[in-house]
């Protein structure tokens, strides 16, 4: 297979779960993956068990610094971008009375300006070049509705639908595809982080919220980081040409917009 041949990749926070999924399969579609992560240690492993087609990259999504380093460090190493991927992002939760503004700004930071300044960086190199490229924004059913203990994040995922909007609108007349994705709920470390904040705030035992989640799924479970693949090489791929600003749930039936 090769829909993505000879085109390089960055994505963000890919050092494990569905960051390091779309890396896997974008490199069995024939493109180079820059593996970028603030967990240094862990994107090299990932690359290296990926192999030669992969690179790591330190970078940390709230630092300009960083992001600039991290886009500089693969145009260096893979010679352009033709995919980015803004995937990084952190879970929080907590009733509206106990949230605290330091978890709001952190949150923010990564999961709100990360992908905005993350693509801004992309897009001048882009336009330099003359690269019709694809970015692909990791949004949330989360963004499609608030939920009683998860407003800061839903909020954050609610923004990465519109600035989606917003930046492929804006990018489109460079031949820029700007689309994201909303997952459902996707089985991995972060939803064992998810899983404990629902054990802190509605006491349940361990385990039990992701089991309840994944019984909700109208498919009949939650969904694996393999399930979104496909819609993430479809969106990294020429095919999306006519595509612009869209937000896709991948979600097992769950959400309907
Ligand atoms: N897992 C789910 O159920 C689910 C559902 C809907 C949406 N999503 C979204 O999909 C994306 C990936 O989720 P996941 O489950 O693979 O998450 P994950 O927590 O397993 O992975 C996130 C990665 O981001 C990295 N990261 C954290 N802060 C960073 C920073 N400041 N700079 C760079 N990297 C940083 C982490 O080191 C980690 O490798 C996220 O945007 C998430 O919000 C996940």
């Amino acid at each position: 297979m090769t829909r993505l041949a000879g085109k390089k990749a960055l994505i963000t926070g890919a050092a494990r779960g569905i960051g390091l999924a779309f890396a896997e399969a974008y490199i069995r579609e024939g493109a180079q993956v820059a593996i970028a992560d603030i967990d240094i240690e862990r994107a090299r492993q990932s690359a290296t068990e990926l192999g030669a087609e992969a690179i790591a990259v330190e970078m940390d999504v709230t630092k300009q610094d960083s992001i600039d380093r991290a886009v500089a460090a693969t145009i260096d190493a893979l010679g352009r971008i033709d995919i980015l991927v803004n995937n990084a992002a952190l879970f929080t939760a907590a009733p509206i009375v106990e949230i605290d503004r330091q978890d709001f700004d952190r949150v923010f930071n990564i999961n709100v300006a990360g992908p905005l300044f993350t693509l801004q960086a992309v897009a001048k190199h882009m336009i330099a070049e003359g690269i019709r490229g694809n970015i692909i924004n990791m949004a949330s059913q989360a963004g499609r509705r608030g939920e009683p203990l998860v407003a800061v994040y839903c909020a954050s995922k609610a923004a990465v639908i519109s600035l989606t909007q917003s930046a492929g609108l804006n990018l489109i007349e460079h031949g820029i595809n700007v689309n994201a994705i909303a997952p459902g709920v996707v089985d991995g470390e972060h939803w064992d982080g998810v899983d404990a904040f629902f054990a802190k705030y509605e006491g349940k035992a361990p385990g039990q919220k992701k089991k309840e989640v994944g019984e909700a799924v109208p498919y009949g479970r939650m969904g694996t980081a393999e399930d979104l693949t496909g819609m993430a090489v479809f969106l990294a791929s020429e095919e999306v040409d006519y595509i612009v600003a869209q937000t896709y749930n991948v979600d097992g039936g769950q959400w309907m917009s």
